[in-house]
């Protein structure tokens, strides 16, 4: 959130189209598009609360059919409404609603689909609901952060992604496998070759008795051809991508004799042995201190920039996830909100980076506001809600003074 509250002014590319959404983060951006000053002119007065019956009852008609809603709720003095001439009959609302469900449009164009997740663990016939309708989109190429507190569904979801475990209900694809109907050979391919995983532990990602480039060739060795070939290319492959990734001279080491940072750098290179698609790392830069942390990171970055994989890294580590184009927080089984970071160029040829926060829009049209936002404005079960041309009004449910 920190991010968003310097961004300043920019409004050229985020103003009108996003400002409703963009809660959080841009309360320091241009004027009376952000919800933050919204919320503070609603209150002012008795116009806001007099024009919510109606926009209220406008907002509850439009939670379950977020299409329909923009039709069915405005009254005669809505502006935005009588603007919008393109929509109009029942059948065309019909058709968009069908549209929005139609599972192969969402995400066609995305590496990692996931659709509404639900992960429901049982222990001890207690349920946990680890993921509950958890909608993220990542595109092919893409260097991008989850974080989140203890508990809400990162590993979790981590662990779908890597075909380790399977989700309760919703859709996930990667790269075209979708994770809930992939037989055991398939599975085990989808793990060979499409996805790389580096634990927090480091122990866990190296084999202790196998030399650092031993340790790169064996998944190699596991997906492909025998062969005297073969083997050279494979050990070929294994130097380069160690030296690649810094680590070059780590090669004919063991892990007992290699630092925490090395061996997870190494551990990349064996994450990255068959030319995945994408890497998946959960807190890669947990055991480690900051400066060991930011040379994996680095080596994360030489393997996106260099090798087109796309990585998504779960961590805690604020180094780390101010580093990424884009850091998506997961609440409660659900992304939340998302923070996007773009370097921009000023008039006089200065480079900056510009961070804006968003508020996630789940596919279901619900938006989660922060809970410091609802805190300062004491907001409970219900807020009224009102449709202007270029955002949305969020007020408070007060009782009648
Ligand atoms: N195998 C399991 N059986 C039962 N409950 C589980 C299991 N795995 C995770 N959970 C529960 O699911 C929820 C999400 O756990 P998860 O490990 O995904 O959280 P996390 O975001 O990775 O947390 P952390 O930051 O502490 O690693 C927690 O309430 C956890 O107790
Ligand atoms: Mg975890």
């Amino acid at each position: 959130m920190s991010g968003g509250r310097d961004m300043g002014g920019d409004a050229r590319e985020d103003g009108a189209g996003e400002g409703a959404p963009s809660a959080p983060g841009s309360s320091g951006a241009s004027g009376g598009a952000d919800s933050g000053a919204g919320v503070g002119a609603g209150t002012e007065g008795a116009a806001g609360a007099g024009g919510n019956g109606a926009a209220g009852a406008g907002v509850a008609a439009g939670a379950g059919v977020p299409a329909a809603g923009v039709a069915a709720g405005p009254t005669a003095d809505t502006v935005t409404v009588e603007a919008r001439p393109e929509v109009r009959s029942l059948a065309e609302l019909e058709q968009r609603a069908a549209a929005g469900r139609n599972g192969a449009v969402y995400g066609q164009d995305s590496l990692i689909t996931c659709d509404r997740l639900v992960r429901i663990f049982t222990a001890d016939g207690v349920e946990v609901q680890a993921l509950q309708g958890l909608d993220l989109l990542v595109g092919k190429g893409e260097l991008m952060a989850l974080v989140g507190a203890s508990g809400s569904g990162k590993s979790t979801l981590l662990n779908i992604l890597a075909g380790l475990d399977v989700p309760t209900a919703g859709a996930a694809s990667v790269g075209g496998y979708d994770l809930l109907a992939m037989d055991a050979a398939a599975r085990l391919r989808y793990r060979r070759e499409v996805v790389g995983f580096v634990w927090q532990q480091t122990a866990r990602n190296l084999l202790p008795y196998l030399t650092a480039a031993q340790n790169v060739v064996l998944p190699m060795q596991l997906a492909g051809r025998s062969g005297l070939r073969a083997k050279r290319q494979r050990s070929a492959r294994a130097g380069e991508l160690l030296d690649m990734l810094g680590v070059g001279y780590c090669r004919d080491r063991r892990p007992g004799q290699m630092s925490g940072g090395e061996q997870q750098r190494a551990a990349i290179a064996v994450a990255l042995a068959n030319n995945p698609s994408v890497i998946l790392a959960d807190e890669p830069t947990g055991e480690l201190d900051s400066a060991t942390g930011e040379q994996v990171f680095a080596s994360f970055r030489t393997a996106n920039e260099e090798l087109g994989t796309t990585v998504v890294v779960v961590t805690h580590d604020h180094a780390v996830s101010g580093a990424v184009q884009r850091t998506v927080a997961i609440r409660d089984g659900r992304t939340a909100s998302e923070v996007v970071r773009r370097t921009e160029v000023d008039e006089h040829g200065q480079e900056s980076v510009v961070a804006r926060e968003y508020a996630t829009v789940d596919r279901a049209g619900r938006l989660q506001i922060p809970r410091d936002y609802t805190e300062a404005l004491d907001i409970r079960s219900r807020v009224l809600l009102e449709l202007e041309p270029d955002h949305i009004g969020v007020w408070p449910d007060r009782p009648e003074e």
